[in-house]
């Protein structure tokens, strides 16, 4: 077994893989989820896509003048739009082979049914195309919310976490959602949103004793195109964009969605760099500010990306105020490395590499290896 499969799937590779023709980059997306065993379903879809660009059938006529600069993760935005019409009830033959919308027909044939919903719905689906991907996925929460475990032990102070890239902002709320670890429950232990053993091992650190001190006194993000938890048509396009087969990150993602909604996380429409910039104009003395951002790097462009570091390293802090920490969790430079948590602490700029992961999350693999 290599590496790459012994490791948790890490995603498409798409920003490497952007100079490829786009039904190679299906093709990519689709061997690596057959690897990892995920989503069989995907798979079928992206082959016979594939397929199908390579012979100038619709999805080439679907994405012709459609931007799909690398890292824009075409693929997943074309299974977007067609879960988005099983979901909404306007795909009724496509939706037998969707476990998500109660399908039971194995994938196989799949692709065949898909390709005439994309002749039906042409002009919709090519609407949706442009979109930026906005899985919000709160699996993620498990990495964050480990993170947030190891910086209570190291700082002990109560944390202002800001998230740049939110979407609905289903990650501020890491405190919100219960963890088992080591088969005791831990964050909040009433919450719907639950978490069988995601640390393979978590933090060395007294877990127990620093999620019951873990405070996070603020919490705020930031989005180009924020997704309300209460808007019906924005939860339909979260779901969305989880995987019709997974039915544990469907029912994850329905809980998560509803907990949002009794009280939604702020999430202000703004670009990164100006927002972050402005946030980290005002921090607290006894306050830790922490910066998150989960499968968020490969979406923005050169600019916008120095506009963030700018933000962060030239953030002006009292002498007396404790560090800024940016938690990124991002496909590593290296592919077969997987997804990585990295710390970068302000102001000496050192970068933690804390732990590895899946792209959804669990497991989390922790080794704060700096
Ligand atoms: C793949 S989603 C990830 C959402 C969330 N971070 C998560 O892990 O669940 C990437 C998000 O980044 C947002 N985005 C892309 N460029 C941005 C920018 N320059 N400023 C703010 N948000 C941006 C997109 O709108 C999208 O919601």
């Amino acid at each position: 077994m290599s590496d790459s499969t012994r490791l948790p799937y890490g995603g498409a590779d798409d920003a490497r893989a952007g100079g490829l023709p786009v039904a190679e980059r299906f093709r990519r997306h689709a061997d690596a989820l057959v690897r990892h065993r995920r989503s069989p379903l995907c798979a079928e879809l992206m082959y016979g896509a594939a397929a199908d660009l390579d012979a100038g059938g619709v999805v080439a006529r679907l994405f012709a003048g459609v931007p799909v600069p690398p890292g824009s993760v075409p693929q997943l935005r074309l299974l977007a739009a067609l879960h988005h019409l099983v979901l909404a009830g306007r795909a009724p033959a496509l939706s037998r082979f969707y476990p998500s919308a109660g399908g039971r027909l194995a994938p196989g044939g799949a692709w065949p049914v898909a390709r005439q919903a994309c002749e039906q719905h042409f002009g919709w689906i090519r609407s949706r195309l442009p979109l930026t991907v906005q899985t919000n996925e709160p699996g993620r929460a498990c990495v964050l919310f480990a993170a947030l475990v190891w910086l209570t032990d190291r700082y002990g102070l109560p944390i202002r976490l800001l998230e740049i890239g939110a979407s609905a902002g289903l990650n501020l709320l890491a405190d919100r959602y219960c963890y088992v670890v080591g088969g005791e429950a831990i964050g909040d232990t009433d919450s719907p949103v639950r978490f069988a053993e995601p640390w393979r091992p978590g933090p060395r650190v007294d877990v127990r004793a620093c999620a019951r001190r873990l405070t996070i006194h603020a919490r705020a993000g930031c989005d180009l195109r924020p997704l309300n938890p209460r808007r019906p048509e924005h939860r339909l396009a979260l779901m969305s964009y989880i995987w019709p087969d997974e039915l544990e990150r469907i029912e994850r993602m329905r809980s998560a969605l509803k907990l949002a909604a009794i009280a939604p996380p702020p999430v202000a429409a703004e670009r990164a760099g100006a927002w972050l910039r402005r946030e980290l104009a005002g921090g607290g003395e006894r306050t830790l500010t922490v910066v998150w951002q989960s499968l968020f790097r490969q979406y923005v462009g050169a600019d916008e990306w120095q506009a963030i570091s700018d933000a962060v390293g030239h953030a002006r802090q009292p002498a007396a105020a404790a560090p800024i920490v940016w938690l990124r969790m991002e496909p590593s430079d290296d592919h077969l490395a997987g997804v990585g948590l990295v710390a970068r602490v302000s102001p000496d700029e050192r970068d933690f590499r804390l732990a590895v992961c899946g792209d959804h999350g669990p497991p989390v693999i922790w080794r704060e290896d700096s």
